[in-house]
């Protein structure tokens, strides 16, 4: 295609969704490749049209449907008949039905899903669950799928995912069928971790270098008086794995003790599913 240009999309608090697709976009080097970073409100709030011969690489974080400020992602870009890959990043837990709520959205927006993918990634709250993924193995299969995505492109144009999306929740629930059916028509709205989870601390190891109240999505931290708001923090805890210096925890005793049962509940190795 002439004057292609990849866009890598991605709503990445902890950097796996972004080195993800960074991997990805390496199977379309031939290529520009431009970043737009939507864990920045003032992205969020542009509006963005893509060609039909650009190629839009669009990486979501899930709580089982992609997490955070989603609306406003999706409401932020256009298509024309644009060929999208739709990458969700999971904590080696569960990835729910994120796949097929990123397929419904983006062709409201006039994409067509070519691919799609759900890739593991340290766990936010407890980053010794999937410690270091996306890793080795992980990358060599991202790259696999990026180079069967190029082919399918050039040999037959911009045509949707043809292998069925999946849903990975267990199937044993007599609910399942409600649930999925649910969880994929309910409206968007923001998906976030409820305000009285939300407790977020300075430690006597900040030194004010002002990250985390840079990369906060939302806003929510003063550091000068060294609060966050829960009302308007989402619990992404960008500011957490951000801070090299410890300086800033979360506190709530049952966010807490959630994450330490991740140890257990997400054990024994997901790997990633692929989509063409
Ligand atoms: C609030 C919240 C809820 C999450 N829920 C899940 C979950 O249900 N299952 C799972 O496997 N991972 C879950 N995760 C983990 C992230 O999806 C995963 O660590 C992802 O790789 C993070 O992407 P990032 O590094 O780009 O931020 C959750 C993370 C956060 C912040
Ligand atoms: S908590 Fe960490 S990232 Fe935030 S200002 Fe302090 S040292 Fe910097
Ligand atoms: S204060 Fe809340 S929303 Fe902001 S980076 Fe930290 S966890 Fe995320």
């Amino acid at each position: 295609m002439s004057d292609t240009k990849v866009y890598l999309i991605y709503f990445s608090p902890g950097g796996t969704t972004r080195k993800t697709v960074r991997t990805l976009s390496e199977s379309f080097a031939e290529y520009e490749v431009i970043e737009i970073d939507m864990l920045k409100k003032e992205n969020r709030n542009k509006q963005y049209t893509f060609r039909s011969n650009d190629i839009v690489i669009l990486g979501l974080m899930t709580l089982v449907k992609p997490f955070g400020p989603v609306k406003d992602i999706f409401k932020a870009i256009r298509g024309n008949n644009t060929p999208l890959i739709g990458i969700v990043m999971f904590g080696n837990g569960m990835y729910g039905n994120s796949l097929k709520v990123v397929n419904r959205e983006v062709k409201k927006r006039g994409f067509c899903m070519i691919a799609g993918g759900a890739f593991v990634g340290a766990m936010s709250y407890n980053r010794t669950v999937a410690a270091n993924r996306p890793d080795e193995t992980d990358t060599e299969k991202i790259r696999l799928f990026g180079d069967a995505i190029n082919n399918k492109l050039k040999t037959n144009g911009v045509v949707p995912v043809k292998s069925r999306l999946r849903t990975d929740w267990p199937k044993s629930s007599i609910f399942h069928a409600v649930k999925t059916a649910l969880m994929l028509y309910m409206p968007l709205g923001k998906i976030k971790v409820s305000a009285p989870l939300n407790r977020i601390e300075f430690t006597d190891n900040c030194v004010e270098c002002g990250l985390c109240q840079s990369r906060c999505p939302v806003g929510a931290i003063n550091l000068a008086q060294r609060l966050s708001d829960p009302k308007l923090c989402i619990g992404c805890v960008a500011c957490v794995n951000g801070c090299k210096n410890g300086g800033i925890k979360y506190t709530n005793k049952l966010m807490i003790k959630a994450a330490d049962a991740c140890i257990n509940h997400f054990k024994g190795r997901r790997e990633p599913e692929t989509f063409v």
